[in-house]
Protein backbone atom coordinates (compact mmCIF):
# COMPACT_ATOMS: atom_id res chain seq x y z
CA UNK A 1 0.00 0.00 0.00
CA UNK A 2 2.83 2.55 1.02
CA UNK A 3 4.63 1.75 -2.03
CA UNK A 4 1.35 2.01 -4.28
CA UNK A 5 1.36 5.71 -3.09
CA UNK A 6 4.31 6.57 -3.31
CA UNK A 7 4.26 5.40 -7.28
CA UNK A 8 1.57 8.04 -7.78
CA UNK A 9 3.06 10.78 -5.64
CA UNK A 10 5.70 10.18 -8.38
CA UNK A 11 4.26 9.72 -11.15
CA UNK A 12 1.44 12.88 -10.40
CA UNK A 13 4.95 14.76 -9.81
CA UNK A 14 6.13 13.83 -13.36
CA UNK A 15 3.41 15.14 -14.65
CA UNK A 16 3.60 18.28 -12.90
CA UNK A 17 7.35 18.45 -14.40
CA UNK A 18 6.40 17.73 -17.76
CA UNK A 19 3.91 20.32 -17.77
CA UNK A 20 6.76 23.12 -17.04
CA UNK A 21 9.18 21.56 -19.18
CA UNK A 22 6.52 22.37 -21.91
CA UNK A 23 5.85 25.74 -20.01
CA UNK A 24 9.66 26.41 -20.64
CA UNK A 25 9.41 24.97 -24.11
CA UNK A 26 6.55 27.29 -25.31
CA UNK A 27 8.44 30.22 -23.69
CA UNK A 28 11.54 29.63 -25.64
CA UNK A 29 9.71 29.46 -28.38
CA UNK A 30 7.79 32.40 -27.53
CA UNK A 31 10.70 34.15 -27.33
CA UNK A 32 12.31 33.52 -30.29
CA UNK A 33 12.94 36.09 -32.79
CA UNK A 34 13.76 34.55 -35.48
CA UNK A 35 10.68 32.09 -35.88
CA UNK A 36 8.12 32.97 -38.67
CA UNK A 37 4.48 33.86 -37.28
CA UNK A 38 2.61 30.21 -37.22
CA UNK A 39 0.22 31.46 -39.90
CA UNK A 40 2.40 31.87 -42.39
CA UNK A 41 3.63 28.25 -42.21
CA UNK A 42 0.14 27.11 -42.33
CA UNK A 43 -0.90 28.86 -45.31
CA UNK A 44 2.29 28.37 -47.38
CA UNK A 45 0.73 24.77 -48.09
CA UNK A 46 3.63 24.37 -50.79
CA UNK A 47 5.57 23.61 -47.94
CA UNK A 48 6.28 20.33 -46.33
CA UNK A 49 6.25 19.54 -43.06
CA UNK A 50 9.93 18.63 -42.55
CA UNK A 51 10.49 22.08 -44.64
CA UNK A 52 8.10 24.31 -42.41
CA UNK A 53 9.68 22.45 -39.42
CA UNK A 54 13.19 23.80 -40.52
CA UNK A 55 11.89 27.32 -40.96
CA UNK A 56 10.61 27.00 -36.98
CA UNK A 57 13.94 26.10 -35.94
CA UNK A 58 16.47 28.97 -34.89
CA UNK A 59 19.95 27.95 -35.92
CA UNK A 60 21.13 27.55 -32.37
CA UNK A 61 18.20 25.29 -31.64
CA UNK A 62 20.49 22.90 -33.56
CA UNK A 63 22.96 23.26 -31.00
CA UNK A 64 23.06 20.39 -28.42
CA UNK A 65 25.34 19.30 -25.42
CA UNK A 66 25.32 15.84 -26.60
CA UNK A 67 26.83 16.72 -30.03
CA UNK A 68 30.42 15.43 -30.04
CA UNK A 69 29.84 12.81 -27.28
CA UNK A 70 29.68 9.87 -29.66
CA UNK A 71 31.68 11.15 -32.12
CA UNK A 72 34.81 13.05 -30.09
CA UNK A 73 34.02 11.96 -26.29
CA UNK A 74 37.22 13.50 -24.95
CA UNK A 75 37.15 16.84 -26.94
CA UNK A 76 36.23 18.94 -23.75
CA UNK A 77 39.27 17.23 -21.82
CA UNK A 78 41.70 18.01 -24.55
CA UNK A 79 40.54 21.73 -24.67
CA UNK A 80 40.51 22.09 -20.77
CA UNK A 81 43.93 20.37 -19.99
CA UNK A 82 45.35 22.64 -22.98
CA UNK A 83 43.55 25.70 -22.34
CA UNK A 84 45.07 25.02 -18.05
CA UNK A 85 48.58 24.46 -19.37
CA UNK A 86 48.40 27.76 -21.45
CA UNK A 87 47.25 29.72 -18.73
CA UNK A 88 49.20 28.27 -15.46
CA UNK A 89 52.39 29.55 -18.02
CA UNK A 90 50.87 33.14 -18.72
CA UNK A 91 47.69 33.76 -16.74
CA UNK A 92 47.03 36.77 -19.64
CA UNK A 93 45.60 34.36 -21.78
CA UNK A 94 42.73 33.86 -19.87
CA UNK A 95 41.37 36.85 -20.74
CA UNK A 96 42.77 36.70 -24.13
CA UNK A 97 41.14 34.00 -24.76
CA UNK A 98 37.59 35.64 -23.75
CA UNK A 99 38.19 38.33 -25.89
CA UNK A 100 39.23 36.88 -29.53
CA UNK A 101 35.81 34.57 -28.67
CA UNK A 102 33.54 37.69 -28.18
CA UNK A 103 35.68 39.20 -31.46
CA UNK A 104 34.63 36.52 -33.26
CA UNK A 105 30.54 36.09 -31.99
CA UNK A 106 30.42 40.11 -32.72
CA UNK A 107 31.18 39.70 -36.35
CA UNK A 108 29.06 37.44 -38.54
CA UNK A 109 28.20 35.05 -35.40
CA UNK A 110 30.60 32.90 -33.52
CA UNK A 111 32.08 31.56 -36.78
CA UNK A 112 35.64 31.37 -36.16
CA UNK A 113 36.12 34.12 -38.53
CA UNK A 114 38.40 35.87 -36.26
CA UNK A 115 40.93 32.76 -36.76
CA UNK A 116 41.11 33.07 -40.87
CA UNK A 117 44.36 34.84 -41.78
CA UNK A 118 44.31 35.90 -45.29
CA UNK A 119 44.96 39.47 -46.48
CA UNK A 120 41.47 41.56 -45.66
CA UNK A 121 40.67 39.03 -43.11
CA UNK A 122 38.73 39.92 -39.62
CA UNK A 123 42.32 39.27 -38.28
CA UNK A 124 44.47 41.43 -39.93
CA UNK A 125 42.02 44.41 -38.53
CA UNK A 126 43.38 47.18 -36.98
CA UNK A 127 40.48 46.45 -33.85
CA UNK A 128 42.50 42.61 -34.02
CA UNK A 129 46.08 44.38 -33.14
CA UNK A 130 45.98 43.12 -29.81
CA UNK A 131 44.27 39.62 -29.72
CA UNK A 132 46.45 36.79 -28.98
CA UNK A 133 45.33 33.24 -28.39
CA UNK A 134 45.48 32.03 -32.48
CA UNK A 135 48.38 29.44 -31.28
CA UNK A 136 46.32 27.85 -28.63
CA UNK A 137 43.21 27.79 -30.80
CA UNK A 138 45.92 26.09 -33.21
CA UNK A 139 47.28 23.65 -31.07
CA UNK A 140 44.14 22.46 -29.50
CA UNK A 141 43.17 21.80 -33.29
CA UNK A 142 45.65 20.21 -34.00
CA UNK A 143 45.55 17.80 -30.99
CA UNK A 144 41.88 17.52 -31.66
CA UNK A 145 42.42 16.27 -35.67
CA UNK A 146 44.63 13.42 -34.57
CA UNK A 147 41.85 12.25 -32.11
CA UNK A 148 38.32 12.65 -34.15
CA UNK A 149 39.36 13.87 -37.63
CA UNK A 150 37.54 16.16 -39.57
CA UNK A 151 34.65 16.24 -36.60
CA UNK A 152 34.98 19.41 -34.43
CA UNK A 153 34.63 23.04 -35.90
CA UNK A 154 37.18 25.47 -34.88
CA UNK A 155 33.89 27.77 -33.78
CA UNK A 156 33.12 25.20 -31.11
CA UNK A 157 36.50 24.91 -30.01
CA UNK A 158 37.04 28.91 -29.48
CA UNK A 159 33.81 28.60 -27.57
CA UNK A 160 34.63 25.60 -25.01
CA UNK A 161 38.02 26.90 -25.14
CA UNK A 162 36.32 30.68 -23.51
CA UNK A 163 34.89 29.00 -20.69
CA UNK A 164 37.72 26.98 -19.22
CA UNK A 165 39.66 30.24 -19.64
CA UNK A 166 37.21 31.90 -17.43
CA UNK A 167 37.28 28.30 -15.25
CA UNK A 168 40.91 28.41 -14.80
CA UNK A 169 40.63 32.01 -13.78
CA UNK A 170 38.29 31.27 -10.96
CA UNK A 171 34.87 31.75 -12.99
CA UNK A 172 31.68 30.19 -13.31
CA UNK A 173 31.69 26.82 -15.29
CA UNK A 174 28.42 26.61 -17.48
CA UNK A 175 27.57 23.85 -20.62
CA UNK A 176 28.27 24.43 -23.84
CA UNK A 177 26.17 23.34 -26.37
CA UNK A 178 27.98 22.37 -29.44
CA UNK A 179 27.39 21.92 -33.05
CA UNK A 180 28.18 25.27 -34.41
CA UNK A 181 30.22 25.21 -38.21
CA UNK A 182 32.89 27.59 -39.44
CA UNK A 183 32.33 30.40 -41.58
CA UNK A 184 34.09 30.99 -44.98
CA UNK A 185 33.80 34.79 -44.83
CA UNK A 186 35.85 37.21 -43.00
CA UNK A 187 36.48 41.13 -43.48
CA UNK A 188 38.65 43.34 -41.48
CA UNK A 189 36.66 46.15 -42.92
CA UNK A 190 33.62 44.52 -41.15
CA UNK A 191 35.20 44.10 -37.83
CA UNK A 192 36.55 47.67 -37.98
CA UNK A 193 33.25 48.83 -38.38
CA UNK A 194 31.26 46.20 -35.52
CA UNK A 195 34.13 45.73 -33.02
CA UNK A 196 33.64 48.42 -29.51
CA UNK A 197 36.89 49.80 -29.43
CA UNK A 198 36.47 51.41 -25.86
CA UNK A 199 35.87 54.80 -26.60
CA UNK A 200 31.97 54.60 -27.41
CA UNK A 201 29.14 56.06 -25.09
CA UNK A 202 26.93 54.13 -23.64
CA UNK A 203 23.70 54.43 -26.16
CA UNK A 204 26.33 53.21 -29.32
CA UNK A 205 27.22 50.45 -26.64
CA UNK A 206 23.57 49.27 -25.90
CA UNK A 207 22.73 49.08 -29.75
CA UNK A 208 25.74 47.22 -30.29
CA UNK A 209 24.77 44.33 -27.99
CA UNK A 210 20.94 44.74 -28.66
CA UNK A 211 22.08 44.04 -32.58
CA UNK A 212 22.92 40.72 -31.45
CA UNK A 213 20.45 39.74 -29.12
CA UNK A 214 22.05 40.68 -26.23
CA UNK A 215 20.36 43.16 -23.93
CA UNK A 216 21.86 45.59 -20.83
CA UNK A 217 22.58 43.57 -18.90
CA UNK A 218 24.68 40.98 -20.84
CA UNK A 219 26.46 44.03 -21.41
CA UNK A 220 27.27 45.04 -18.05
CA UNK A 221 27.87 41.77 -17.05
CA UNK A 222 30.20 40.77 -20.25
CA UNK A 223 31.77 43.86 -19.28
CA UNK A 224 32.73 42.06 -15.98
CA UNK A 225 35.13 39.75 -17.88
CA UNK A 226 37.77 42.79 -17.63
CA UNK A 227 37.75 41.79 -13.98
CA UNK A 228 41.33 39.99 -15.48
CA UNK A 229 42.09 41.80 -18.66
CA UNK A 230 44.44 44.32 -19.32
CA UNK A 231 44.43 46.98 -21.67
CA UNK A 232 47.68 49.01 -23.35
CA UNK A 233 48.42 52.34 -22.28
CA UNK A 234 48.02 53.46 -26.46
CA UNK A 235 44.42 53.42 -25.24
CA UNK A 236 43.58 55.38 -22.43
CA UNK A 237 46.45 57.84 -22.65
CA UNK A 238 43.44 60.53 -24.06
CA UNK A 239 42.24 59.95 -20.83
CA UNK A 240 45.17 60.82 -18.73
CA UNK A 241 46.53 64.06 -20.73
CA UNK A 242 44.57 66.60 -22.42
CA UNK A 243 41.14 65.15 -22.06
CA UNK A 244 38.63 66.30 -24.65
CA UNK A 245 40.88 69.30 -25.52
CA UNK A 246 40.98 70.42 -22.05
CA UNK A 247 44.84 70.10 -21.55
CA UNK A 248 43.75 68.36 -18.01
CA UNK A 249 42.94 64.44 -17.47
CA UNK A 250 39.52 63.13 -17.39
CA UNK A 251 37.74 64.62 -14.64
CA UNK A 252 35.93 61.10 -13.77
CA UNK A 253 39.56 59.93 -12.69
CA UNK A 254 40.19 58.96 -9.55
CA UNK A 255 43.22 61.25 -8.70
CA UNK A 256 45.63 58.59 -7.13
CA UNK A 257 44.42 55.73 -9.75
CA UNK A 258 45.39 58.70 -12.50
CA UNK A 259 48.56 58.92 -11.12
CA UNK A 260 49.82 55.66 -11.27
CA UNK A 261 48.45 55.52 -14.63
CA UNK A 262 50.51 58.30 -15.64
CA UNK A 263 53.45 56.89 -13.99
CA UNK A 264 52.74 52.94 -15.36
CA UNK A 265 51.96 54.92 -19.11
CA UNK A 266 55.15 57.39 -19.05
CA UNK A 267 57.58 54.44 -20.19
CA UNK A 268 55.99 53.68 -23.72
CA UNK A 269 52.30 53.63 -25.04
CA UNK A 270 52.54 49.56 -25.44
CA UNK A 271 52.81 48.99 -21.96
CA UNK A 272 49.97 46.71 -20.69
CA UNK A 273 47.50 48.15 -17.57
CA UNK A 274 45.11 45.68 -15.87
CA UNK A 275 41.41 46.59 -16.11
CA UNK A 276 40.71 45.11 -12.80
CA UNK A 277 43.20 47.97 -10.83
CA UNK A 278 42.70 45.72 -7.75
CA UNK A 279 43.19 42.51 -8.14
CA UNK A 280 43.72 41.37 -11.57
CA UNK A 281 44.08 37.94 -11.54
CA UNK A 282 41.13 36.83 -9.89
CA UNK A 283 37.57 36.28 -11.32
CA UNK A 284 35.99 38.61 -9.00
CA UNK A 285 33.63 41.17 -8.73
CA UNK A 286 36.05 43.95 -8.17
CA UNK A 287 35.77 45.12 -11.43
CA UNK A 288 32.35 47.05 -10.23
CA UNK A 289 33.64 47.70 -7.12
CA UNK A 290 36.28 50.07 -8.88
CA UNK A 291 33.75 51.47 -11.36
CA UNK A 292 32.21 53.45 -8.33
CA UNK A 293 35.66 54.62 -7.16
CA UNK A 294 36.61 56.02 -10.23
CA UNK A 295 39.07 53.16 -11.24
CA UNK A 296 37.22 52.04 -14.69
CA UNK A 297 40.51 52.19 -17.10
CA UNK A 298 38.72 52.58 -20.09
CA UNK A 299 36.14 54.93 -20.36
CA UNK A 300 33.31 52.70 -21.52
CA UNK A 301 34.10 50.80 -18.48
CA UNK A 302 33.46 54.09 -16.22
CA UNK A 303 30.79 54.97 -18.43
CA UNK A 304 28.50 51.90 -17.11
CA UNK A 305 28.54 53.15 -13.43
CA UNK A 306 27.71 56.44 -14.38
CA UNK A 307 25.06 55.76 -16.79
CA UNK A 308 21.52 55.43 -15.43
CA UNK A 309 20.49 52.54 -17.88
CA UNK A 310 23.51 50.73 -16.94
CA UNK A 311 24.85 52.03 -13.50
CA UNK A 312 21.93 49.75 -11.50
CA UNK A 313 23.84 47.04 -12.62
CA UNK A 314 26.73 48.05 -11.87
CA UNK A 315 25.82 48.32 -8.23
CA UNK A 316 24.47 45.11 -7.83
CA UNK A 317 26.84 43.22 -9.51
CA UNK A 318 29.64 45.06 -6.84
CA UNK A 319 27.99 43.18 -4.22
CA UNK A 320 26.26 40.30 -5.13
CA UNK A 321 28.96 38.02 -6.90
CA UNK A 322 26.71 34.85 -6.90
CA UNK A 323 24.66 36.53 -9.23
CA UNK A 324 27.91 37.96 -11.47
CA UNK A 325 29.09 34.24 -11.56
CA UNK A 326 25.35 33.13 -12.44
CA UNK A 327 24.70 35.96 -14.89
CA UNK A 328 27.97 35.26 -16.37
CA UNK A 329 27.86 32.05 -17.21
CA UNK A 330 23.86 32.97 -18.91
CA UNK A 331 25.05 35.56 -20.61
CA UNK A 332 28.32 33.91 -22.20
CA UNK A 333 25.91 30.98 -23.51
CA UNK A 334 24.14 33.62 -25.13
CA UNK A 335 27.28 35.01 -26.97
CA UNK A 336 27.85 31.54 -27.74
CA UNK A 337 24.79 30.99 -29.25
CA UNK A 338 24.75 34.39 -31.55
CA UNK A 339 24.40 34.20 -35.59
CA UNK A 340 25.72 30.45 -35.23
CA UNK A 341 26.02 28.34 -38.41
CA UNK A 342 24.55 25.06 -37.45
CA UNK A 343 21.64 24.21 -40.31
CA UNK A 344 22.59 21.33 -42.01
CA UNK A 345 24.80 22.60 -45.26
CA UNK A 346 25.92 25.91 -43.30
CA UNK A 347 29.51 26.32 -43.15
CA UNK A 348 31.89 23.65 -43.04
CA UNK A 349 34.41 21.79 -40.79
CA UNK A 350 37.75 23.63 -41.24
CA UNK A 351 40.89 21.21 -41.05
CA UNK A 352 43.16 24.33 -40.17
CA UNK A 353 41.55 27.20 -38.18
CA UNK A 354 43.76 29.82 -39.88
CA UNK A 355 42.21 28.59 -43.38
CA UNK A 356 38.89 28.05 -45.35
CA UNK A 357 39.02 24.54 -46.62
CA UNK A 358 40.05 23.70 -50.75
CA UNK A 359 37.71 23.25 -52.67
CA UNK A 360 37.62 19.74 -54.89
C1 LIG B 1 26.94 58.38 -29.10
O1 LIG B 1 27.84 58.15 -30.16
C2 LIG B 1 27.22 58.15 -31.43
C3 LIG B 1 28.26 57.66 -32.46
O2 LIG B 1 29.48 58.32 -32.29
C4 LIG B 1 26.66 59.54 -31.71
O3 LIG B 1 26.05 59.56 -32.99
C5 LIG B 1 25.64 59.88 -30.64
O4 LIG B 1 25.16 61.19 -30.82
C6 LIG B 1 26.22 59.73 -29.26
N1 LIG B 1 25.15 59.80 -28.28
C7 LIG B 1 25.22 60.49 -27.15
C8 LIG B 1 24.03 60.45 -26.26
O5 LIG B 1 26.21 61.13 -26.84
C1 LIG C 1 34.01 67.46 -24.90
O1 LIG C 1 34.01 68.82 -25.24
C2 LIG C 1 32.83 69.27 -25.87
C3 LIG C 1 33.05 70.71 -26.32
O2 LIG C 1 33.66 71.46 -25.30
C4 LIG C 1 31.65 69.10 -24.91
O3 LIG C 1 30.46 69.52 -25.52
C5 LIG C 1 31.54 67.64 -24.53
O4 LIG C 1 30.51 67.45 -23.59
C6 LIG C 1 32.85 67.15 -23.96
N1 LIG C 1 32.76 65.69 -23.80
C7 LIG C 1 33.08 65.06 -22.67
C8 LIG C 1 32.95 63.57 -22.68
O5 LIG C 1 33.48 65.66 -21.68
Amino acid sequence: MKSKQFTLFALILVQILEQFMINVLAININNNNNILPLEHVTTTSLLTNNEASKLLLSPESYLSLSHYHSTCPDLEGIIHRQVQAWIRKDYTFAASLIRLHFHDCVVRGCDASILLSHKGSERRAKVSKTLRGFRIIDEIKAEVEKKCPKTVSCADILTAAARDATVVAGGPFWEVPFGRKDGKISSAREANRLVPQGHENVTTLIQIFRDHGLNILDLVVLSGAHTIGRSSCDAINHRLHNFNGTRKADPSLDTKYLNSLKKKCAASSHVYVDLDATTPRIFDTAYYTNLGRNMGLLSTDQLLNSDARTGPFVSVLASQPLVFSSQFAASMVKLGNIGVLARPNEGEIRFKCSSVNRAY
